[in-house]
This record gives structure tokens, C-alpha cells and sequence, in this order.
């Protein structure tokens, strides 16, 4: 696996016009996911097209710490198995590099009656809690302590199938639950859970696994408790995260993009904005062309659950409507403080105003190369976008946060015509 460090800058040369053709990589959501549920047999789980991000290391480095096998085969898949593991609490330093990490809490509880975690770390995108998660292992009997910065979750005599409220359709917390869930005694119903692609995608790969998980993509999800669950070979989803990223970024710079394995049937929010901007689409089974002649238009959008707008394309879409004329309303719906990217894009020229989850952009701008910060992943992914149409250079410092949910991105810019370097 390869090794990132913090840091990290991008100099990106202005007055790109994307064309060509991009591969879109597996989702980072549902690999991470997948990761975790390995946890649950002692049998190899092997997940095809996981994607070489940081994220991916920093949780394969968790695995191990508890004493799991973690390699990339010859055929790039990812092989997992944790019949050795051991260790039921999650260090510290590991847990703090990505939200995803909280996700071995459910399946270790559920095998080893026992699961030891600091909160989970991952983007500074508002109050991140994990109040559901905690709540849906009480209510299916295990006790919750905290001990020091840790959350300490027991359940001796194993977990027990019940009803549980989700208080909010959380993803993590759905995930985290519905592994719970798979070897718990008896049913367990999770009301109100999250219907992400990714969430669905998880209850899929753990009935190849020999769980009785039923409801997929809906907001109840029946889960019969087995006794145990078995090895696997899966393919992880593509990302739909970085689909729209390229998706934008054809628009924004007025290109023609033909993009491969994009996630069909997952798109429709992002795919209805973008034609609402001015964008001209075709779809044929897993491939997208995305382009533009006419101008950009403003729209307003609000980030939502899916199968709303992703909140992780909301930074994205708000650099493109910079260059759309007339103004634009952006509503987050999900998370308290996705506003990060907003300072950076105002450096840039920018015209962008925010008041607590609202933004309201005015366009078309012309923006110019500055020096700015990727202060998440996708406030960065929403910074590089700005730059691709920035007059002169723009200077991206901290790109190691875009490390965390983009394969291979510098590569795949310059496939399509991007002046970027990385130093
Ligand atoms: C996941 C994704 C992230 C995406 C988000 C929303 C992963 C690793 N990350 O994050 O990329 O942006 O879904 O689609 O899959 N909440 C509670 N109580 C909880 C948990 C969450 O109130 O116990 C609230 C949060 O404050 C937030 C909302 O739920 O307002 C969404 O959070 P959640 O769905 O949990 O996001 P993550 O699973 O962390």
C-alpha cells in the first residue's frame, strides 16, 4: 500500500478544458464499509475494486493493529481475514484518521461480545455524533460506558434482535447497527435507516456472506440474526462522489467528458442539477458523456439523505455555480458546517456569501490563481475545480485531504488535458 503524508500541495495552471475519457474508481463509502465487515468471519473476504486511497491505508492499518490480515492481491482486489483478531479496541491514533474506522465497533461487539473505541475522526464537517450507533447496540442489549475518551460497549452473552429508531438516518450509524445486527439472536428492525447506495450496498455483500438482511434501500430494514457468516468475494460499487466531481468539472470548463463505470441508477439528483446548469447528458448503461456549449445557469439545490443531492458533492456544485449566471441558493440539509470551502473560493474571486447552512453565489466570476487550503476532502475537491478555470496559477496546499477519497486524481487530470503538480 502506499504510503501518504500530510501536507501535500497542488499547483494547478488555469484554462482547462476537460476532454476525453475517465474510469471511475470504487467508493470509498462502501469499500470502508466492507473493510469492517470482514470483521465478522474468520473466512477471507475478498473485495474487488477498492480504491488506493489513504482512507483505505489508514483503516487497513486499523484491521491489523487488531490483529487482522490485510494485502492487495496480484489482481489488485483486497483480501481480509480476521481470524486472528484479538484485539477488541481500536487504538486511538488509528481511529482519529477517518469516521469510517467507528464501523468496527458493530461487528466486533456482535462476535466477541466486546468492543473498546474512541469517537471516530474523519473531516471537521460539524458535530459529527454517533448517538444512533451507540443507542442501536444498547437497545439490542449490550451497555455503553465511557471510559476516559472511549466508548466501551459489552455484551457477554451477545446482542439480541430488537426494534431500532434511528433518530437520524445516519450512514455510519445504519452500517454500524445492521452488522451488528447479522449475528445478532433473533430480528432486529432498524426504522428510520439510511438508504445510501453504500448502505445497500453493504446489506448486499453481507447476505453473500450468509446474512438475512431484508428491505434493502428502504428506510426499514428487517435483519435476521445466523449463527455465523462466511467468506466472500464482492466487488465494491463505484463512487459516485467522484463521478460528479468529473461530471462538474466537464461542465464547469465547458469539456466533454466520457466517463466509464460510472455508478448507473445512483445519479439521479446530481445528473437532474447538472442538466437544470446547462449540462447536456447521456447516459448508456455505465457510461456517461457530460458537456457543455450553452452558458452555465444558476439553480438552487439543497443537500439532502439520499436519494437527495449528495452532501458530498454540495462544495463541488457551489464552485461550479461561480461561473453561472444569476444566483444560485444552496441549502445543506445534512451536516452543520459543510461552509469550509466558502472562505477558499472567496480568495479565488469568488462571489460567495454563507449564513449558517445556507450559501448564496452570484456568477458568473472570474476567478484568479491565489494560494488557498483543501480544508477537507471535498472543500478541496471544490477548490481544484475553482482552479481548473481560474485565470493563472493556483497554489492548493494540504491536498493530502484529497488523498483520502480520490484514486490516482493527478493522473486522471492530466488523461484530460489539466496542467497539475504535485509538490
Ligand atoms: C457518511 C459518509 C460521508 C457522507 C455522509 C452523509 C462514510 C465513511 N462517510 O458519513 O462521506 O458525507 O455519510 O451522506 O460513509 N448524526 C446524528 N447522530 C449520529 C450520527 C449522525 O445525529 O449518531 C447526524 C450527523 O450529525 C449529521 C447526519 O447525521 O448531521 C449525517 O451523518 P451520517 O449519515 O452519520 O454521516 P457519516 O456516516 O458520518
Amino acid at each position: 500500500m502506499s504510503t501518504r503524508v500530510r501536507g501535500g500541495k497542488y499547483v494547478v495552471h488555469g484554462g482547462a478544458v476537460l476532454r476525453g475519457r475517465v474510469v471511475i474508481s470504487g467508493a470509498k463509502n462502501h469499500a470502508l464499509a466492507a473493510m469492517c465487515a470482514a470483521l465478522l468471519t474468520n473466512e477471507d473476504v475478498i473485495l474487488e475494486n477498492v480504491p488506493d486511497i489513504s482512507d483505505v491505508d489508514s483503516l487497513s492499518a486499523l484491521l491489523v493493529s487488531l490483529g487482522a490480515e490485510v494485502g492487495r492481491l496480484p489482481n489488485g482486489a483486497l483480501r481480509l481475514n480476521c481470524r486472528n483478531v484479538s484485539m477488541f479496541e481500536a487504538p486511538t491514533e488509528l481511529i482519529s484518521e477517518n469516521r469510517a474506522s467507528f464501523q468496527v465497533m458493530g461487528p466486533l461487539l456482535a462476535r466477541h461480545g466486546y468492543a473498546a473505541s474512541a469517537p471516530p475522526g474523519g473531516d471537521v464537517i460539524g458535530q459529527r455524533p454517533i448517538d444512533v450507533h451507540l443507542s442501536g447496540f444498547e437497545e439490542m442489549g449490550a451497555s455503553v460506558t465511557r471510559d476516559g475518551e472511549r466508548f466501551v460497549a459489552r455484551a457477554p452473552h451477545g446482542l439480541h434482535g430488537t426494534r431500532v429508531f434511528m433518530d437520524y438516518p445516519s450512514v455510519s450509524g445504519t452500517q454500524n447497527v445492521m452488522m451488528a445486527a447479522t449475528l445478532a439472536k433473533g430480528r432486529t428492525t432498524i426504522v428510520n435507516a439510511a438508504t445510501e447506495p453504500e448502505v445497500q450496498e453493504l446489506a448486499l455483500l453481507m447476505n453473500a456472506m450468509g446474512a438475512r438482511i431484508h428491505g434493502l434501500g428502504s428506510q426499514m430494514l428487517e435483519i435476521d440474526g445466523v449463527d455465523a457468516l462466511h467468506g466472500t468475494t464482492s466487488r465494491i460499487m463505484p463512487d459516485r462522489i467522484e463521478t460528479g466531481t468529473f461530471a462538474i468539472a466537464a461542465v464547469m470548463t465547458g469539456g466533454d467528458l466520457v466517463i466509464e463505470d460510472a455508478p448507473a441508477g445512483v445519479l439521479d439528483a446530481l445528473l437532474n442539477k447538472l442538466r437544470g446548469a446547462g449540462a447536456s447528458i447521456t447516459e448508456d448503461g455505465d457510461r456517461l458523456r457530460v458537456w457543455r456549449e450553452g452558458p452555465i445557469r444558476s439553480i438552487s439545490f439543497q443537500a439532502l439523505p439520499y436519494p437527495g443531492l449528495a452532501t458530498d458533492l454540495h462544495a463541488p456544485m457551489a464552485a461550479l455555480l461561480t461561473q453561472a449566471t444569476g444566483v444560485s441558493i444552496i441549502h445543506e440539509r445534512v451536516f452543520d458546517n459543510r461552509m469550509l470551502y466558502v472562505s477558499e473560493l472567496r480568495k479565488m474571486g469568488a462571489e460567495i456569501v454563507s449564513t449558517g447552512s445556507s450559501a448564496i453565489v452570484s456568477g458568473p466570476t472570474p476567478l484568479h490563481g491565489t494560494r488557498v487550503r483543501a480544508l477537507d476532502v471535498r472543500a478541496g475537491a471544490a477548490v481544484l475545480l475553482a482552479a481548473l478555470v481560474a485565470q493563472g496559477t493556483t497554489i492548493i496546499d494540504d491536498v493530502y485531504h484529497l488523498d483520502r477519497g480520490y484514486e490516482r486524481l493527478t493522473e486522471k487530470l492530466h488523461g484530460l488535458g489539466v496542467e497539475v503538480e504535485r509538490n
